[in-house]
């Protein structure tokens, strides 16, 4: 069995962890850690984990070093790197849910998050999470930088039909909708029920941090620098995110291409659904699910690509991403745990 633990596991991606891991044929929860609940029976926190014999102990470094072999951080950014030094240099596996290092430029980092990057020699050996597109190095890896929950929606669908030449790499713009557990389980004015319910607005639209991670893979996969409009929204829904992206067609559009590179892209991929021409995505088809679901149809009046992409941001976007690649590099069925 592999042991795991989850730093910061009293938050809604540690919880989410706690779900997955809790039914995960190859694995067992050694440590779940929380400053605020520690002495605390699982139990009481979270009642529908009552069941578990687990108990909350504030994070210990030594202690976790002894028992675990996977260490997930569901932390803040800039806190997680601290933790992921020490774990990855004793050898443990460290997949962290956090941005700390999905970016690999450090500059880029501080230009986004406001610190200088807390444990930059590490970067090196961090890969991006994105298993669809990053499996082989994922693999050979012990620090998984999974990719964040609006970034996921975007490249999944975004960087096969850029390499492709199918759409343009220029005037890309992203709409994008997400549900209130993205911001966090925390006490928080604009996050309360009466602030969110029955509100729809937008947010940092010229300059999300997830901007720098989405436009250091479009680039990859462009061979250029790739700037994009994203306009996140925060939505009345607990969990969901859906992006809209409209693209100018590019050099090798064509009728069907889209379709075309797409299902060729994600033939052998158990967790990307991509639907017909005309289909649109909706996040009721993977809420609670590690499912990313494509949709796209073609503009003829303004000669737009239009693509939908859906995850569960607490699973595809998060938590569920996080155990795909565990499972990856640990050589287990990726799917275990997952459905
Ligand atoms: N929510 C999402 O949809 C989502 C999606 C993708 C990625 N992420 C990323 O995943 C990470 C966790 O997100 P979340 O939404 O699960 O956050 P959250 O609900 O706010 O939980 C944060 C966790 O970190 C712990 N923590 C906070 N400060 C700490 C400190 N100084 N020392 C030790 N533990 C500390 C908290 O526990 P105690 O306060 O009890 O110690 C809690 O368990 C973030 O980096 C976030 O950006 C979140």
């Amino acid at each position: 069995m592999i042991k795991t633990a989850i730093i910061g596991a009293s938050g809604y991606s540690g919880e989410e962890l706690i779900r997955i891991l809790a039914s995960h044929p190859s694995c067992e929860i050694s440590i779940i850690t929380s400053r605020q609940y520690a002495g605390e029976p699982i139990g009481t926190v979270f009642p529908r984990f009552s069941w578990m014999d687990l108990k909350f102990s504030k994070p210990d470094i030594e202690e976790i070093k002894k028992v675990a072999d996977v260490v997930f951080l569901a932390l803040p950014h800039g806190l997680a790197a601290e933790y992921a030094e020490p774990l990855f240099n004793a050898g443990l596996k460290v997949i962290d849910i956090s941005a700390d290092f999905r970016v690999r430029d450090t500059e880029i980092y501080k230009k986004y998050y406001n610190v200088d990057h807390p444990a930059p020699k590490l970067l090196k050996s961090a890969v991006y999470g994105l298993p669809e597109l990053y499996r082989d190095d994922i693999k050979k890896s012990s620090l998984i930088a999974c990719a964040g929950c609006y970034p996921t929606t975007i490249l999944l669908p975004s960087v096969p039909l850029l390499k492709a030449g199918i759409v343009s790499a220029e005037d890309i713009v992203v709409s994008s909708m997400s549900g209130v557990t993205g911001a966090g389980r925390k006490v928080d004015l604009p996050y309360i029920f009466p602030e969110v319910n029955e509100s729809l607005r937008a947010y940092a639209v010229n300059g999300h941090r997830h901007l720098s991670e989405i436009e250091q893979e479009l680039a990859c996969a462009a061979g250029k620098d790739v700037k994009i409009n994203f306009l996140p929204h925060l939505v009345p829904v607990n969990r969901g995110i859906n992006s809209t992206i409209i693209f100018k067609p590019g050099p090798n559009f064509k009728q069907g291409a889209v379709l075309e590179t797409l299902e060729n892209a994600y033939i052998d991929e158990f967790f990307v659904k991509v639907l017909p021409c005309g289909t649109l995505s909706d996040t009721k088809h993977v809420t609670g699910t590690n499912f990313c679901e494509i949709g796209h149809a073609y503009d003829e009046h303004t000669d737009k690509v239009i693509i939908t992409s859906t995850i569960d941001n607490l699973t595809k976007g998060a938590s569920g991403q996080a155990v795909q690649c565990m499972n990856i590099l640990c050589g287990v069925n990726e799917t275990e745990g997952l459905i």
